[in-house]
């Protein structure tokens, strides 16, 4: 949606992948300050979202949603008023059906617009709609719905699509939102990100500033996979142009899971202001190289080794948009150091088994 949001992929936390429907308030708080303790906050990670079973059961006597009494007894309102405090922005969980996933809180399905009224007065600036108890009817016009009640209810709202890649979102969805599902849900495995990362990869060239393909929120720090495996988890999310939605617990984050998250040139390539989602170009037996176009004529790669044992990857400056004959200085994202000057426009290099490397090229005269 070109209304000034989202222009880079956005950035922060969701409360699903790690607590699921064990939410409350003081948690959320928590985290809004682990956000800021941590440094994360600093580099980006702005939007504290909240997802399903924040609500209560059912809708008040007025039909409005409110927050659940035992775990949110503040209410939302002031929970925005906090994480605000903070410099933070809060987001929020909705359905467009007529119960959220869990069945624990009501949906949104012809309550529209009260309840964008009601997400705009609380101060809420994003919004995560899923698409539960939808009775069996088409997406498109109960997500357009929705769009069109959030741009009613006058405040700048993220809106953020979750059909789970039904109905080919990406054709349609960034006429109503910023963000979009490609898939269902991300586990804590590396079949999982494997997969999703080539679905998501088919969607690219829709993506752009205001509308992203949403390949799902980040697993990095859960503990299911290994520090590579997470490292390529990250690099393939930020060269899709992904949202970087940690999905970890900020507050006992490790140092390694901090080093991931917090990389800052790896953040980069992901805010770049070109906005153009990266590509898988090359693959086989499980070697792949992934790359895309930066502003500054610069050139993201990544090289991922899907396979078991360490293998090494080659690649040519054509293959990934660059001149045949541009000298370029490669940069390693994950090593932090310039690590080559090359006038012999390939590059090859080791990759551990489910690790990657990730370069940016800088063409020089
Ligand atoms: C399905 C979504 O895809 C998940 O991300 C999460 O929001 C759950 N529903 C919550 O019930």
């Amino acid at each position: 949606l070109d209304n000034g949001i989202a222009r880079t992929p956005p950035m922060g936390w969701n409360s699903w992948n790690h607590f699921q429907c064990n939410i409350n308030e003081t948690m959320i708080k928590q985290t809004a300050d682990a956000l800021i303790s941590t440094g994360l906050a600093r580099l980006g990670y702005k939007y504290v979202n909240l997802d399903d079973c924040w609500a209560e059961g059912q809708r008040d006597q007025n039909g409005k949603l409110r927050g659940k009494k035992t775990t949110f007894p503040s209410g939302i309102k002031a929970l925005a008023d906090y994480v605000h405090s903070k410099g933070l922005k809060l987001g929020i969980y909705g359905d467009a059906g007529k119960r959220t996933c869990s069945d624990r809180m009501p949906g949104s399905l012809g309550h529209e617009e009260e309840d964008a009224k009601t997400f705009a007065e609380w101060g809420i600036d994003y919004i995560k709609y899923d698409n539960c108890f939808n009775e069996g009817t088409k997406n498109r016009p109960r997500y357009e719905t929705m769009s069109r009640a959030l741009k009613k209810a006058g405040r700048p709202i993220l809106f953020s699509l979750c059909e789970w890649g039904q109905e080919d979102p990406a054709t349609w969805a960034g006429d109503y939102g910023h963000i979009w599902r490609t898939t269902g849900d991300i586990n804590d495995t590396f079949p999982s990100i494997t997969s999703i990362a080539d679905s998501n990869n088919v969607w690219a060239k829709y993506a752009g500033p205001g509308r992203w393909n949403d390949p799902d929120m980040l697993e990095v720090g859960n503990g299911g996979m290994s520090y590579e495996e997470y490292k390529s988890h990250f690099s393939i999310w930020a060269l899709m142009k992904a949202p970087l939605l940690i999905g970890c617990d900020v507050a006992s984050a490790s140092k390694e899971t901090l080093s991931i998250l917090g990389n800052i040139e790896v953040i980069a390539v992901n805010q770049d202001p070109l906005g153009v989602q990266g590509r898988k170009i090359r693959f086989k037996g499980g070697l792949e190289i992934w790359a895309g176009p930066l502003s500054r004529g610069r050139v993201v790669v990544v090289l991922w080794n899907r396979s078991h044992s360490r293998k090494p990857i080659s690649f040519g400056w054509r293959e990934i948009g660059l001149h045949p004959l541009r000298p370029c200085l490669v940069r390693d994202l994950w090593k932090h150091k310039f690590v080559a000057f090359r006038r012999r426009f390939r590059m090859t290099a080791v990759v551990g088994p489910h690790a990657c490397k990730m370069y940016v090229l800088i063409p020089v005269r």
